[in-house]
């Protein structure tokens, strides 16, 4: 870790300290994918070594961070929304503390609009420098101003910050940041910057550490986590993973269509540990608008990947990322989508309405697409998805799967996942929470399966 970063946790834990008996409490609040939910572990860690007891209600909370995402329109206003709820909150209360970062905060638009209409906001910063967080909040306490840092790039990479993880039994390891690849919709790869890989013996260091404090299921993270070059393949990473002992499953996303290379295929194939699910996000059917989105493959090159994964691995579960309403799309595009969607077979889906982008090169092409004609396409879109993911689903029932027990439903039931990801409810007792089980399939839902342990 930075010693700046450790000499600024002392710091507040001093600060925290003197300033009364009872501990403060923070609550990290996550938008967006598993990259930004990793983060908050990061930002929860820090917090807590500066003498913060970490809560899930933000009401509850003196400190509250949001770790924002601007992949969608709709991700953005959950913010300002919350921000707007704040304001009174901060008013009547001026201890209490609100922290913006995450991606979001790396586009000049909103750091506008933050300023002009949220000037009650404390500290801002983005995703290229989050282990300067616990400076520029002891900065903030000494002058009691809005702090702004944003990183236009991002420098080295800064290994060893402290994480609370959110499970004791599974964890997220980032082995590469930011994305090369431009989609034309998309703004990961402005707010997210170049793609930089983790050193192998950094991750493996990791890992092995998680694994000595119980850790038996890491997620490998990255926006193209394929396209990891750190001296070894990705591939071979995973091999390397793979021997590291009290490790069980190996899982990794988002894995980008173009790099998954043959090698890819076989570790899926041959080794246990690697969990058979792949996340290949497609967006689009038709192969004029993969072109117009620059995602650098054809319908047929797709279908063709999809069938060369599955005659080598038969029990791949796949999933993916589905846009509709991309510029230009037409009835005969879209149907192109849902044709990938048949002939792949999905056993889930993310599906999006595409939604502009400021700064991304599709928000200025012509032919938007009418609001009504893209809910039309995506509730089609949808209720395909769901019927060929029920489908499988049901071929699962009167089956024997073993599952990592992870948490209580709402139900008070036992959620548990497969090895190919499926949620599995069972009855059990919390005890078994962190523990691996054989369950009975005995009924299939679209989005579940119901089990018993036996
Ligand atoms: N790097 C990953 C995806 C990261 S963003 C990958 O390419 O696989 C997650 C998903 O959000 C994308 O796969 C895409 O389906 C969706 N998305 C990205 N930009 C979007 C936009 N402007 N509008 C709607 N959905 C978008
Ligand atoms: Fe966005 Fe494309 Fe990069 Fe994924 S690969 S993060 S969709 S630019
Ligand atoms: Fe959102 Fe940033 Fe992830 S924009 S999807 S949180 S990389």
């Amino acid at each position: 870790m930075e010693k700046i970063t450790n000499y600024y946790i002392e710091r507040l834990l001093e600060i925290n300290k003197a300033a009364g008996a009872e501990r403060p409490k923070a609550c990290v609040v996550t938008y967006g994918c598993q990259m930004n939910a990793r983060d908050s572990e990061k930002f929860a860690g820090m917090l807590s070594q500066m003498g913060y007891e970490i809560v899930k209600d933000e009401h509850m909370a003196d400190l509250v961070i949001f770790n924002t995402c601007c992949v969608r329109e709709n991700a953005e206003n959950k913010l300002y929304g919350n921000l707007g709820n704040l304001k009174e909150r901060k008013r009547s209360n001026p201890h209490f503390k609100i922290v913006l970062a995450g991606c979001m905060m790396q586009q000049d638009i909103v750091l506008d609009k933050i300023k002009a209409a949220h000037n009650h906001v404390d500290i801002i910063f983005g995703t290229h420098n989050i282990y300067r967080f616990p400076e520029l909040l002891h900065s903030h306490f000494e002058t009691g101003g809005m702090i702004i840092d944003i990183w236009e790039e991002a420098k080295d990479i800064v290994e060893d910050l402290p994480s609370q993880r959110e499970y004791p039994f599974k964890a997220g390891v980032n082995i590469m940041y930011g994305c090369d690849n431009f989609c034309t919709y998309c703004i990961v790869p402005h707010v997210r910057g170049r793609e930089r890989s983790r050193k192998p013996e950094d991750i493996l260091a990791e890992i092995r550490e998680m694994a000595a404090d119980g850790v038996t299921e890491v997620m490998l993270l990255g926006q193209n986590v394929n396209s990891y070059d750190g001296g070894i393949t990705f591939a071979q990473l995973l091999r390397k993973v793979h021997e590291i002992n009290g490790i069980r499953r190996i899982r990794f996303t988002s894995s980008h269509p173009k790099d998954v290379t043959d090698d890819v295929i076989y570790a899926l194939r041959d080794l246990p540990k690697v969990c058979k699910q792949l996340h290949l996000p497609f967006q689009a059917g038709s192969s004029r608008i993969l072109e117009l989105m620059n995602r650098k493959h054809t319908k047929e090159w797709y279908l063709d990947l999809v069938a060369k994964i599955k005659e080598n691995v038969p029990n791949i579960a796949l999933t993916t990322d589905i846009m509709v309403g991309f510029p230009g799309e037409t009835e005969d595009d879209f149907e192109d989508t849902l044709d990938i969607v048949r002939k792949a077979r999905f056993l889930g889906a993310f599906t999006f309405i595409y939604s502009r982008r400021h700064g991304t090169p599709a928000d200025q092409m012509p032919d938007q697409v009418a609001d009504v004609v893209v809910k039309a396409r995506f509730n089609r879109l949808v209720a395909e998805c769901n019927k060929i993911q029920l489908e499988l689903n049901m071929e699962k029932v009167d089956g024997v799967l073993e599952i990592l027990l992870e948490s209580v439903g709402k139900n008070g039931m036992l959620n548990g996942r497969t090895d190919d990801g499926s949620l599995v409810h069972v009855a059990g007792d919390v005890a078994l929470i962190g523990q691996y089980a054989k369950a009975r399939i005995i009924e299939a839902k679209t989005f579940y399966l119901m089990g018993e342990l036996i």
